[in-house]
């Protein structure tokens, strides 16, 4: 397709239509919003329409579209190959290892109707959770499809979490059926996935089967009865399947971040207000033509980002996506310009970091391809700063095309604050307004909302459809996370700092919790903590994000090592608590630098201090030492450490 120019003109297309109406926040009444998104649900096929758009007399436990019936994967797939599409590309998958293959909707459905089956004959039924940890290839797509037609809630656990991370997932969410395969590609060798998913299932008493894709060609340790192969369960169903419908708040998927404890929280979300959102969310914010589009989403299945932008949005909306299995990295750092190269992939969803080590590569490198194809270009999992925005469109958008910066969370469910393409001047690092049917603002510490030129933190005041519905499981951690803290306004508490401008635009600031982003993660400094200290070797330990230049936030430990354990080499026992730290979360959670210190900085109350070892990690004098316990506690920390890496 040819690119776009920016901005665009504003006529033709409900994006458009959409963009001159964007409210300022907070000029919405509630009865608009309502009937906002009555008509976006409007464009998905219900069997039987809702009574309610919105249900928040059991707040903050929403229900939306009340009485409404639908089958999110009829959404997705059926319905465009009934209305014709059959033959157009839902996908155009490539493997790390350079194999490929092409799925249209025709082949979408037939292979989600075998999945399907196949997990029928399981004795699987509408309610029960799946686990899944795939590699990035078609049957997780396949299989999630499945689920979503069953009604059987999915969980997706990301490819690089470890045994003890799955098995705990397995576990609080209670799986009959994971689905997992023999290896996955790792930066160009196969490595091993199922004997990993056996150790997390050697305590998961709840999994009944195993089902196992060959990816990889591994050898694979096979339980009798319990395992079985994907080629031989699923490739011989039949091609048919007849879905059924399911009430708009039927669970969809539970997927698993990090909070501000040691323990994840499964998200819950349902089904016609998530579809309706991710949905209107897609089109409206990449301004997608599904006709001449074509629409990569970089993230892994295992995030939201997947779920929403890989999977359920772009489907419902009859996308043709590129769909990568690989690291950015292999086999050379050109890989994703070629890729979009090879497709003519004409909008390009990343994330900062991404974009920030190409930067490091060069420009050279993406000139060396032809990028002509790009039309728009979004960002995603953490502020975007100005520079990085700026070399984003001048070398992958060749200084021409839109990016749309767009703020969400796991627990939103889909984009809520985004630039709309054309509807107002591009702001390099602001993700700037409230999408329509979304209000959000930034407040005090009261709740009150600050003035232009202010900061404070970001609270959603409006229920919108694809909220989260609960953490599954815990419904007073649910309240306790996001509603108590401004209870008394009804907010949804973000958990970010946020700016308004002089225009009333919002610039997002980064967590204000103990939550880290690391290259768009969202890791716990309390989960790092707690695997710190069940190596033998660690008595205490206090974890910090450290602003990185190209990961945003990198993982940095202080440790209080046991006597006894410090008689090594020092760089040996800390390399042996970075794997420890790998091996308990998994490789995204590895520190950075872990420090050994005597001490750590600690209130009267018992409190560690991370602001001051934030200050260690970053360099800088220590802040005001006032409410320490003992204020010379940091002086022997830094102490400690001169001369040290
Ligand atoms: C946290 C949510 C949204 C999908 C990927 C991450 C940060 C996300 C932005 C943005 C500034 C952002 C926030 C948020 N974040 N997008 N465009 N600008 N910050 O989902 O793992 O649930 O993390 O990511 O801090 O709270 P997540």
């Amino acid at each position: 397709m040819s690119p776009r120019p920016d901005p665009r003109p504003a006529a033709g297309g409900p994006p458009a239509e959409a963009a001159k109406a964007a409210p300022r926040p907070g000029e919405r009444t509630a009865a608009d919003r309502l009937a906002f998104w009555s008509r976006q649900a409007e464009e998905l096929h219900w069997e039987t329409r809702w009574s309610e758009v919105l249900d928040w007399s059991a707040a903050p436990f929403a229900r939306w579209f009340t009485g409404g019936r639908l089958n999110v994967a009829y959404n997705c797939v059926d319905r465009h190959v009934e209305a014709g599409h059959g033959d157009q590309v839902a996908f155009h998958w490539e493997g790390e290892p350079g194999d490929t293959r092409t799925i249209t909707y025709a082949d979408l459905r037939r292979e989600v109707c075998r999945t399907a089956n196949a997990l029928l004959s399981l004795g699987l039924r509408a309610g029960d959770r799946v686990a899944i940890q795939l590699p990035m290839i078609p049957e997780a797509v396949f299989a999630m499809l499945a689920c979503a037609r069953l009604g059987l809630p999915h969980s997706v656990v990301f490819g690089g979490f470890s045994p003890a991370a799955l098995q705990s997932r397995i576990e609080d969410a209670g799986a009959r059926l994971l689905i997992t395969s023999d290896g996955q590609y790792r930066r160009g060798r196969a490595e091993p996935m199922k004997a990993n998913t056996d150790e997390a299932t050697r305590h998961a008493p709840s999994i009944e089967h195993v089902l196992v894709v060959r990816r990889t060609a591994t050898e694979v340790p096979w339980t009798e009865g319990r395992d079985l192969w994907w080629h031989d369960l699923v490739d011989t169903q039949p091609d048919e399947h007849r879905p059924e419908a399911f009430d708009a708040e039927h669970p969809l998927f539970i997927l698993y971040t990090s909070g501000t404890t040691g323990r994840p929280k499964g998200i819950l979300h349902t089904s016609g207000g998530y579809l309706t959102q991710t949905a209107y969310t897609h089109r409206a914010v990449f301004d997608l033509d599904p006709d001449t589009d074509v629409y990569w989403c970089t993230a892994d299945i295992g995030w939201i980002t997947g779920h929403s932008y890989i999977v359920y949005g772009p489907l419902a909306n009859r996308t043709t996506s590129v769909l990568y299995e690989g690291t950015p990295t292999t086999p050379h750092e050109g890989r994703h310009f070629e890729v979009i190269e090879k497709y003519g992939v004409s909008v390009y969803y990343t994330a900062p970091t991404l974009i920030r080590t190409f930067m490091k590569w060069g420009e050279q490198l993406p000139a060396r391809y032809d990028l002509s194809s790009i039309g728009m270009l979004g960002s995603v999992g953490e502020p975007i700063n100005p520079e990085a925005w700026r070399w984003y469109r001048k070398h992958i958008g060749g200084d021409r095309v839109p990016i749309v910066d767009t703020w969400w969370q796991t627990e939103t469910g889909a984009v809520m604050i985004a630039p709309l393409p054309g509807a107002a001047p591009a702001k390099p690092g602001s993700a700037q307004a409230p999408l329509p049917g979304v209000s959000a603002k930034v407040v005090d510490d009261q709740g009150r909302e600050v003035g232009r030129g202010e900061s404070g933190y970001l609270v959603l005041d409006q229920p919108w459809p694809a909220m989260l519905r609960g953490i599954w499981g815990d419904e007073d951690r649910y309240r306790e996370t996001y509603w108590a803290r401004f209870a008394h306004r009804g907010h949804y508490f973000a958990g970010d700092g946020a700016r308004y401008d002089e225009d009333g635009d919002i610039w997002l600031l980064g967590r204000v919790d103990d939550v880290m982003n690391v290259s768009g993660h969202r890791i716990s400094t309390a989960e790092v903590e707690s695997a710190l200290v069940s190596h033998p070797s660690v008595a205490e330990a206090a974890v910090v994000g450290a602003s990185d230049p190209t990961t945003g936030q990198a993982i940095v430990a202080f440790v209080i090592l046991r006597a006894g354990a410090t008689d090594g080499d020092a760089a040996e026992v800390t390399a042996a608590l970075r794997e420890h730290v790998a091996r308990e979360i998994g490789p995204i959670a590895k520190p950075g630098r872990i420090l050994v210190v005597p001490e750590l900085p600690k209130t009267r109350s018992g409190k560690i201090m991370r602001r001051l070892l934030r200050d260690v990690a970053e360099n800088r004098e220590a802040g005001d030492v006032t409410t320490l316990a003992d204020a010379s506690v940091m002086d022997l920390i830094t102490a400690g450490l001169t001369g040290r890496p």
